[in-house]
C-alpha cells in the first residue's frame, strides 16, 4: 500500500466511522483488509477504494470494512471499579429520583462489541433486585459492526470471556453447553441489540431519554473532532442528570465542559448538567 493510498483509505474510514489510523499503521490496515480484497477478487488497494466509493455493492462492503477494522476486545465485568460505581452510586440515585414516578430505567451500552458489557449490566440489575421490584428495564446495546452484534445475539461465551465474573453469577446467570457459557433466557431478553454508528447524526437522534450511557473503550480510536461529535450526540441522548461512563483510561478533558465530573468509587463519572 503506497502512502497516498494509505491516506485515502484512512480518510475514508475516518469520515465514515470516526476511527483514526495514525501514520505508520499501514501494515495494520493491510493486515486487516487483505481478506476483503480476496473476498471481492480485487488485486490492489487502489481498486478497493474505488469499490468502496463507486461500486453498486459499496454499502455492503462498507459494513464488511467496519467488521474488519474495528477492535472488539471486551469481557464480562470489565473494569470492576466503574461497575461498582454504577451499582453503589448511580443505581441508588436513579431509584431515589424515580421513587414517586414511573419505575423505568433506560441504559445504553453504546459500543457493545460481542455483548459482554450489556449482559453484565443486565446481570447487575437482576442481582440488585430491580427485576423483582417490578422495574421496567430497557437495556439497549449497539455497535457499528454487524459481525460482533451477531455474536452478541448468540450469547455464547468462552471461559476467557467470563474470567472476571463472580462464581455465584456464573452459576445463576449462565448455563453450560459443550464447554461454553450461555446466557440464560431471563437475562438475554433484557437486552436489545441494534446497529448504530456513533458518528451518524441521524441515527443518534433515535436515542433519547437514556438514564445511563456506557461508552467505554471506543473513544480511544477517535481523534478529538470525532470525540467531540460523538460526545455531543451522547449528551443529547441523556435525560437531565443522566450519567455517562467512558473507559477507565478515557476522559472528556478538552472535549467538552457540558458534563459535571463526579468522583465515585475511585472513578470519574460524567453527569449531564
Ligand atoms: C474495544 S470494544 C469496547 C467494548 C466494550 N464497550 C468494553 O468496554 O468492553 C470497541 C467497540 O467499538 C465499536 N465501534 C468503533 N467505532 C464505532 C462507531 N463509530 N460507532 C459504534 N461503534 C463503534 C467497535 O466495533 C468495537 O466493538
Amino acid at each position: 500500500m503506497t502512502p497516498e493510498i494509505f491516506r485515502q483509505l484512512r480518510d475514508f474510514i475516518y469520515e465514515k466511522s470516526g476511527m483514526f489510523f495514525q501514520e505508520g499503521k499501514t501494515y495494520l490496515l493491510e493486515d486487516r483488509l487483505s481478506t476483503r480484497l480476496e473476498a471481492r477478487n480485487i488485486s490492489s488497494y487502489e481498486e478497493y477504494i474505488y469499490f468502496l466509493r463507486y461500486d453498486p455493492r459499496k454499502d455492503e462492503e462498507i459494513k464488511e470494512l467496519f467488521n474488519s477494522v474495528t477492535t472488539n476486545e471486551t469481557s464480562f465485568f470489565r473494569d470492576l471499579n466503574q461497575l461498582e460505581a454504577f451499582r453503589q452510586g448511580i443505581l441508588p440515585c436513579i431509584e431515589k429520583k424515580k421513587a414517586n414516578g414511573n419505575k423505568s430505567v433506560k441504559i445504553w451500552s453504546a459500543a457493545c462489541s460481542t455483548g459482554e458489557e450489556p449482559y453484565t449490566i443486565a446481570i447487575m440489575l437482576s442481582a440488585e433486585g430491580f427485576v423483582l421490584r417490578g422495574w421496567d428495564i430497557d437495556i439497549l446495546a449497539s455497535d457499528i459492526s454487524d459481525q460482533v452484534l451477531a455474536s452478541a445475539r448468540r450469547a455464547q461465551y468462552s471461559d476467557y470471556a467470563v474470567r472476571n465474573t463472580p462464581e455465584e453469577y456464573i452459576k445463576r446467570y449462565f448455563s453450560s453447553e459443550n464447554g461454553s457459557y450461555v446466557i440464560v433466557p431471563e437475562i438475554k431478553r433484557m437486552v436489545r441489540f441494534l446497529n448504530l454508528n456513533l458518528m451518524d447524526t441521524v441515527q443518534m437522534k433515535s436515542m433519547r431519554g437514556v438514564d445511563v450511557i456506557f461508552c467505554r473503550n471506543v473513544l480511544i480510536y477517535f481523534d478529538d473532532d470525532a470525540k467531540k461529535k460523538v460526545i455531543g450526540h451522547l449528551y443529547d441522548s441523556l435525560t437531565d442528570g443522566g450519567y455517562l461512563i467512558v473507559g477507565f483510561s478515557e476522559s472528556l478533558f478538552n472535549i467538552t465542559r457540558a458534563f459535571k465530573p463526579v468522583g465515585m468509587n475511585k472513578c470519574v463519572i460524567y453527569q449531564k448538567m
